[in-house]
């Protein structure tokens, strides 16, 4: 496994004493108090040798989690910063629990250099709320035909360990054949945005009865799963690392549990609005809930879900895509694909797996943190809540609940279907490297 150390100004650099007071690693236990010192966890237990000077976080028992992993988002710096940009991305982000994010590469330029990509990396080390880890893309300005130089992005500042033309599909087989040659001698992974395209020409929703009824074109769930099915034999014949982004399908489902039974190293992430939402949402025509994979029907979410508690699928990403008010307040067939995701997140899981399902924490510390981490092989993330290790960490209160109002987010925009729904679990803190990022009732992130 390639060792991929991190250089460049990591921030924030770790600073005096902090205890997390009260608190309950993965929710288990009696609370206790964790001091943390010069960005690592020195100590937990019922009572700490901190400093007097120490910032000192009460809690009630909240819930500590090992800080979130998100390797999927879209954060939009280069290019389109009226509707995102790294400093906005970074406060949603460190909301939402993340320590780590990975901003996908469809950015204007695109990320297909070095330099592009050292940039993200360097800009968001600065803002220093979240370490954001550009993806790089896998074709030349996403062309489809022409691999980038995945040596060079990777062996750059950056460090860029994941590649992907997400937003378009690497349809042609022999550029994805190539691509997975050459990334086995980098160890990076590939994830792959499954559509094929001639499938789904001016389609803007799910295939089937809702779709139907709308007079919406149809996009149906074989332009994923042919391209699922092709890049997973793919990946058997000439190895490397392919990662399915955002499954959508029962069937998609059924294709990794057969990769996985065949030894194949394939592997996979769901949205948070693939698992709650459905099609049936679309009545209402609202662009706000198009998206790319669509929404799909009650029987795709239930697959899913099982697949998550089941380990089919590894882990969640929320493929958090912010576009303006005139880009989403339009015609249905016009509005661009894509939703926020990044700071309702954790909530919607947390809810709908733990006080609602059979999982508990432990499970939220492996799908949001820790495979995320080793899927991407992120070091310093995705750790275990113990002495020695990173203070790279979150606080969740599973007992407060907040409205979601797209306004009141930290991105940027406010395309969030979830408006005016009610969560019933918060983030309370955040703390990247020893350094509090976000902290609930603050009501604003803390200042780098
Ligand atoms: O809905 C989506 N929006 N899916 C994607 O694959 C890309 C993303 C975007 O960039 O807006
Ligand atoms: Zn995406």
């Amino acid at each position: 496994m390639t060792d991929y150390p991190q250089v460049g100004p990591l921030s924030p650099a770790p600073r005096e004493e902090l205890v997390l007071s009260g608190v309950r690693p993965y929710g288990e236990g009696e609370p206790v108090d964790v001091l943390v010192r010069d960005g690592v966890i020195a100590e937990i237990g019922a009572s700490v040798d901190a400093a007097d000077d120490a910032q000192v976080l009460s809690f009630d028992g909240e819930i500590l989690l090992p800080g979130l992993v998100d390797m999927h988002v879209h954060l939009r710096e280069p290019g389109r910063e009226d509707t995102e940009t790294l400093e906005t991305g970074s406060r949603a982000a460190a909301r939402g629990g993340f320590t780590a994010v990975f901003t996908m590469a469809n950015t204007k330029p695109v990320t297909d250099d070095p330099s592009t990509a050292e940039a993200v990396w360097l800009k968001s080390q600065a803002v220093g709320l979240c370490d954001i880890h550009p993806v790089g893309s896998i074709t030349k300005d996403l062309d489809g035909k022409n691999l980038t130089e995945f040596g060079m992005m990777a062996d750059s500042q950056a460090k860029v360990r994941m590649f992907s033309d997400d937003g378009k599909c690497v349809d042609d087989p022999l550029i994805m054949r190539r691509a997975l040659e050459y990334s086995k001698g980098m160890d990076v992974l590939l994830a792959q945005h499954c559509e094929d395209p001639r499938l789904t020409v001016g389609a803007v929703a799910h295939e089937g009865a809702v779709a139907a009824r709308l007079g919406l074109s149809g996009w149906p769930r074989v332009a994923e799963e042919s391209i699922v099915i092709r890049d997973a034999l793919l990946a058997r014949d000439y190895g490397g690392r392919m990662h399915i982004c955002h499954a959508s399908t029962a069937g998609t489902v059924g294709l990794l549990k057969w990769a996985r039974a065949n030894g194949i190293p394939l592997t996979a992430e769901v949205t948070p609005h693939h698992l709650l939402l459905t099609d049936e949402v679309l009545e209402t025509y609202d662009g706000v809930y198009r998206v790319n994979p669509p929404l799909r029907e009650q029987s795709d979410v239930d697959a899913l879900r099982q697949a998550l508690i089941d380990g089919d699928i590894d882990c969640v990403a929320t493929d958090h895509a912010p576009h303006g008010s005139e880009e989403k307040c339009c015609e249905f067939d016009h509005a661009k694909p894509g939703m926020l995701g990044l700071e309702t997140s954790l909530p919607i899981i947390a809810e709908q797996f733990v006080l609602n399902g059979p999982c508990d924490w432990r499970w939220v510390a492996k799908v949001m943190s820790e495979r995320p981490a080793e899927i991407t092989r992120l070091p310093g993330h995705g750790r275990p809540v113990a002495v020695g290790e990173p203070a790279n960490l979150t606080v969740v209160d599973p007992g407060k609940t907040w409205t979601v109002n797209g306004e009141d987010l930290a991105s940027k925009s406010s395309n969030t279907p979830y408006e005016d729904m009610e969560m019933a679990v918060s983030v309370s803190a955040t703390v990247l490297r020893g350094k509090v990022t976000a902290l609930r009732g603050a009501d604003q992130n803390v200042e780098a």
